[in-house]
């Protein structure tokens, strides 16, 4: 396998962390804070969806916008939901699916996850599809065959070619938020692992192309050592995304890992 095939994608994840009126100052300080060029490496914050207008107002070229949740519905009687054409319409070129958050507290289903990656693609918004095993799960050796069986039923029904669009994020729970990171070793295990199971399920080319990220306390200490792994393209970061100091690390990192 060849990263070469690939780009680098260094993610942010906000989650319900920070004000509307904060996006405007971090922009700033962070366009400072990492390279003028990073060709090869895209930079994207998902941030939630009231901050998505001040991304889009603020828009810079080396930042991509992404949202962290989105209906599977098109539109109509679904009150308190955002559609994906709203989140396209303010800007959103990503938008988190399937993070163990969403799973967790709002009962987002391997079903409704799958609906979501396929209305995402229909209107060429890049899925981040997040997968991860709990610690139980990990302990009792079943860590492939979970993130096999979330793999697959995320992707239900989709074309190769769509296939090669979605980003898939390698988050295990336990390191999530934890200060608990899989070693890199533990990260590139799990990451080969689903390039193989899209080699075998679609096409060594498929498998080629899709960007795989590591997800779960990456921070500007242990992001050289996991972006360095073959099969890690880039990574999905919450805590170390909110302070610009940190995230400039991880994507000048990124900037080199490509
Ligand atoms: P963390 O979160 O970096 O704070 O562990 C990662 C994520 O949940 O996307």
């Amino acid at each position: 396998m060849n990263k070469k095939y690939r780009r680098v994608i260094i993610a942010g994840n906000w989650k319900m962390n920070k004000l509307p009126s904060e996006v405007k100052p971090f922009l700033e300080e962070l366009k400072d804070a990492i390279p003028e060029h990073t060709p090869g490496c895209s930079i994207v914050l998902c941030v939630p969806a009231t901050h998505l207008a001040s991304m889009s107002r603020e828009k810079h070229r080396r930042i991509g916008i992404g949202a962290q949740n989105v209906s599977q519905f098109d539109k109509g009687a679904h009150t308190g939901e955002i559609s994906v054409d709203m989140i396209d319409d303010l800007g959103a070129r990503y938008c988190i699916v399937g993070h163990s958050e969403r799973r967790a507290d709002n009962g987002d289903t391997d079903e409704i996850v799958n609906a979501k990656v396929h209305a995402l693609l229909n209107r060429h918004i890049t899925p981040i599809l997040c997968v991860g095993e709990s610690l139980e799960q990990r302990d009792r050796g079943l860590t492939i065959e979970h993130i096999t069986y979330q793999v697959k039923a995320a992707l239900y029904g989709l074309e190769p070619e769509q296939v090669k669009k979605v980003v898939i994020a390698y988050e295990p729970i336990w390191a999530i938020g934890t200060g608990r990171t899989a070693t890199d070793e533990q990260a590139q295990e799990v990451c080969f692992a689903i390039r193989e199971l899209l080699r075998r399920e679609y096409s060594a080319m498929v498998s080629r192309k899709v960007c795989i990220l590591y997800g779960g306390s990456m921070n500007a200490k242990n992001c050289a050592g996991l972006l360095a792994q073959p099969d890690i393209d880039g990574g999905l970061i919450g805590g170390a995304s909110l302070k610009v100091e940190d995230f400039a690390v991880i994507v000048r990192e990124g900037s080199r890992a490509e």
